[in-house]
């Protein structure tokens, strides 16, 4: 489309990881995360100089050419974060082209759908002067969320929306997250994809056949993430990272884990993490690890030598994550 012509509102979305909690969460309990600020989601919203009162959708990293919002199909997770803006908002007056990029791999459990749908709902609401809480668009983004995934428990949108660590649990608000000190942490990405769907139906099935097995496991979980967040607000790593290990011990035995995901985990503890687990859906994706300062070096080295396709390093400091 080449009228693009003027340049109305513009939003950005960071990717997110999970640190501690992840399926237990689905299962009521608390779980850590925090937002990645060094990949993100970003929507461009433009007025169109063609006559007409439309919202136009292009993303070409998904292979989305420029298309007029009620063509996608009614289920697709982009057409309903239009409908609820619109439903709100109302029409605009005249075409809007919203042009999506994101930096943030897909289906490797940094927030990609989140990151992208909090994205287009927040531009697309300023392109129609509107300026929804931080409330609103998480409940939406929430909506959306239910599309990708069936059952999210909204850890995901949630971190993504308020952009900064949070304490979650399923049906309550977000907590901010206390953090005492920096922390480091490395994020490394198997290159397998995984899908976050597969994952929770697998535990499911897991959780009906052996319910009392699973229940402790997720109740073991929720404790883990409670003595996390005290450690975390206390700064105090080896204790952090002790939990970070035993929780990925029961993900594992959940079923969730992968065997390049073992690799990973395994080489960042042996070249000196003070925790190291999968982080997310699992299956793939990716792993995250708590690295002493003087370490990062090598770990990633290690990590890098292991087959880790991408890597990340995100500080964790009193103020939140550090933008980078
Ligand atoms: O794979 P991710 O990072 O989108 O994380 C999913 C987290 C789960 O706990 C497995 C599912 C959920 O909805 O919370």
């Amino acid at each position: 489309m080449k009228e693009r012509k003027q340049l109305i509102a513009e939003a950005h979305a960071p990717g997110k990881v999970i640190l501690m909690g992840e399926h237990a969460v689905v299962y009521a309990q608390p779980a850590l995360a925090i937002p990645v600020f060094s990949v993100w989601a970003q929507v461009r919203a433009w007025a169109l100089d063609r006559p007409g009162e439309g919202i136009w959708l292009e993303a070409p990293q998904i292979g989305l050419a420029t298309t007029f919002w009620e063509h996608l199909a009614p289920q697709n997770p982009l057409r309903v974060a239009v409908q609820l803006v619109l439903e709100h908002y109302g029409s605009p007056k005249h075409n809007l082209l919203l042009e999506i990029t994101s930096t943030i791999p897909v289906a490797a459990g940094l927030g990609s759908s989140a990151a992208v749908t909090v994205a287009v709902l927040r531009a697309l609401s300023r392109a129609l002067g509107g300026s929804p809480t931080l409330e609103i668009l998480n409940a939406w983004a929430y909506e959306v969320e239910k599309l990708h995934h069936g059952t999210p428990s909204g850890v995901d949108n949630t971190t993504v929306t308020y952009a900064r660590p949070v304490y979650f649990r399923r049906g309550h608000p977000p907590q901010p997250l206390q953090v005492g000190g920096t922390l480091h942490l490395l994020i490394a990405n198997t290159g397998i994809p995984a899908s976050t769907r597969e994952m929770v139906a697998r535990v499911r099935a897991g959780w009906e056949q052996y319910r009392d097995r699973f229940e402790g496991w997720f109740q073991e979980i929720g404790q883990l993430v409670e003595a996390a967040r005290e450690a975390l607000a206390h700064g105090d790593a080896r204790t952090l990272g002790a939990a970070m290990n035993r929780n990925h011990e029961l993900l594992r035995a959940m079923g969730v884990s992968h065997p390049r995901l073992e690799d990973l985990v395994r080489t960042a503890r042996d070249a000196g993490a003070w925790g190291a687990k999968l982080s997310g859906g699992g299956g793939g994706g990716n792993m995250i690890a708590l690295v002493p300062p003087e370490a990062l070096a090598t770990v990633q080295e290690q990590l890098r030598r292991a087959g880790a396709r991408q890597l990340w390093v995100t500080r964790l400091a009193a103020s939140g994550e550090e933008r980078r």
